[in-house]
């Protein structure tokens, strides 16, 4: 089953495979959403990520729309991936710090992250970041996928080099495949709702917005307390037999009384 991965962009030079990773991603099944450093955009165009992924590209904190996309973003997410990681997201990781878009999304993650760090191998021996290396491996929910040694793009030889995008993409199925089974769905249920009088047509279409609103936030529990109609009785039941029961049983039943039943999707409380 497809996930919901956020692939977070650093300014490493090979930032240029990060845009295979998110094709290799997409091309599996995933739902990809990249988010990128202002030095991940100086090596590589969110263009590139915008159109394998089919998905807004995240560059910015400050979203115009004045919302909070990196509370959002990590509301719905399976999986994040920081590829490649720099020197500097791992120390930010490290010490909590959230100064941009994809350091502050990492600060309210709460699924797996997997981390593939990137960089010049004296940067790598560095103690400083092997010492944030260990701290980022100990925090909960993150894992450190290795870099590989070879052939630096600085000219170096040693290790430093991303891991190939196909080995970062078995590392990410592994950790899905790791995580809790879905939900099952939730049961179906009928909402009755019993009036001593019909409400006007302008207050129904009023409540009927509201619900639809609710409903697709998925925030739709109890509306028992909507709408202009006079003494509503709201009653829940599984089958429509068991609605009309509770109707004819409900104090407002009776000459004059209206009688709506609505189906939703939700859990039964
Ligand atoms: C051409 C170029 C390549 C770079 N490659 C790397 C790299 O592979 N790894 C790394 O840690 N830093 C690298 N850097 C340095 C980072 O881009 C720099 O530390 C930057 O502040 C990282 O910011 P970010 O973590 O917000 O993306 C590179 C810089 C340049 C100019």
């Amino acid at each position: 089953m497809g996930a919901t991965v956020l692939l977070c962009v650093t300014g490493s030079i090979a930032a240029y495979k990060a845009a295979d990773l998110a094709s290799k991603l997409a091309q599996a099944g995933h739902e990809v959403t990249a988010l990128m450093t202002e030095a991940a955009r100086q090596l590589v165009s969110p263009n590139t990520f915008l159109n394998l992924t089919g998905r807004r590209v995240y560059t910015d904190l400050w979203d115009p729309h004045g919302q909070t996309e990196h509370i959002a973003l990590t509301d719905r997410a399976d999986l994040v991936i920081v590829a490649p990681a720099t020197a500097n997201t791992l120390a930010k990781i490290a010490h909590g710090l959230g100064d941009d878009m994809v350091s502050t999304t990492l600060l309210a993650v709460r699924s797996p992250v997997l981390v593939c760090p990137a960089m010049n191998t004296r940067m790598w021996a560095h103690p400083v970041v092997q010492r944030n290396l260990a701290a980022v491996r100990a925090l909960p929910g993150y894992h450190v996928l290795e870099p590989g040694a070879g052939h630096l793009a600085c000219g170096h030889v040693g290790p430093g080099r991303l891991p190939e995008p196909a080995d970062i993409l078995s590392a990410a199925e592994a950790l899905l495949g790791a995580r809790p089974a879905p939900e099952p769905p939730p049961a179906t249920f009928l909402e009755l709702v019993v009036y001593d009088a019909a409400p006007s047509a302008e207050a129904q279409e009023r409540e009927r917005a509201y619900r639809a609103d609710l409903l697709r936030a998925g925030s739709l529990v109890s509306t028992g307390s909507l709408g202009e109609r006079r003494r509503a009785h709201v009653h829940r039941a599984r089958s429509l037999d068991e609605a009309l029961e509770r109707a004819r049983r409900s104090p407002l039943a009776g000459s004059g009384c209206r009688i709506e039943v609505f189906p939703w999707a939700l859990d039964l409380p």
